[in-house]
């Protein structure tokens, strides 16, 4: 580990399982104090026994507990460099099987939970003028899928977010970018949603967190504002293109 990540304050929603789990403990390695955020109580807090990483059970969708969190991260930690907004849920339905109850659900965690962490960190970013905002996307936020609508609904709104978010806080010198894995990776997510034959190929998630320790470093001046392919990321990086 090349210690990139030396003295910067991170957060990362769905750190207890999956690709938050795999950039929380690549962060930690990489010198960053990490405040892992996710809902499974005793799986987020296994990450305590990582040097580095601080374990905070709380559920997205509750707006007093994302506030009150933030709140005692930056009273503790003095500011927050980076988030990661990364935690996220998917099903498949045909739309006139989807509940109100399922459309909510969904959208509550994968768009209201980074409008709650990226408002929470907002003030203190702009004031020191510098800061990172990583947003989990997917393939479903540039294109439709079968069954999908409330899902791609989601990340296709994350796309915008990010998009409106680069410009208002490109003066303030912090960058916000989306990412999307690029090539399969084996969580509790794909697990569900993969066939056998991306089962074949799929990579660890830490075997992407590269890509997010970069976008970790970038200021409004840097890579910013775009979509990115984390494995593509990975093999520039790997490849010394960048
Ligand atoms: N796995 C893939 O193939 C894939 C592909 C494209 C994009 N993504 C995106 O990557 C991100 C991570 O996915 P993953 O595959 O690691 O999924 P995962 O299911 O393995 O992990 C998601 C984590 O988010 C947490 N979480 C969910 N709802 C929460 C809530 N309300 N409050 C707190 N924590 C909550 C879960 O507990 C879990 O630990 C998601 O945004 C997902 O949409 C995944």
């Amino acid at each position: 580990m090349s210690g990139r990540l030396q003295n910067k304050i991170a957060v990362i929603t769905g750190a207890a399982r999956g690709i938050g789990r795999g950039v929380a403990t690549v962060f930690a390695a990489e010198g960053a104090t990490v405040y892992a955020i996710d809902r499974i109580a005793d799986e987020v807090q296994q990450l305590a026994e990582i040097s580095g990483i601080r374990p905070i059970c709380l559920d997205l969708t509750d707006a007093d507990a994302v506030a009150d969190a933030f709140a005692g991260i930056e009273a503790e930690a003095g500011r927050i460099d980076v988030l990661v907004n990364n935690a996220g849920v998917i099903f498949f339905k045909p739309i006139e099987e989807t509940s109100v109850s399922d459309w909510d659900g969904l959208l509550s965690v994968n768009l209201r939970g980074p409008f709650l962490c990226t408002r929470a960190v907002a003030p203190g970013m702009k004031q020191r003028r510098a800061g990172a905002i990583i947003n989990v996307s997917s393939n479903a936020g540039v294109q439709g899928g079968n069954n999908e609508s409330a899902y791609c609904a989601s990340k296709f709104g994350i796309e915008g977010f990010s998009r409106a978010l680069a410009i208002e806080f490109a003066p303030y010198n912090v960058s916000v970018n989306t990412i999307t894995p690029g090539h399969p990776v084996h969580t509790a997510m794909s697990e569900v949603t993969y066939d056998a034959e991306k089962r074949k190929i799929w990579k660890e998630p830490a075997d992407l967190a590269p890509a997010f320790v970069h976008l970790a470093c970038q200021d409004a001046s840097g890579l910013n504002d775009q979509y990115v392919r984390a494995w593509d990321l990975v093999v520039q990086l790997r490849e010394g293109k960048l």
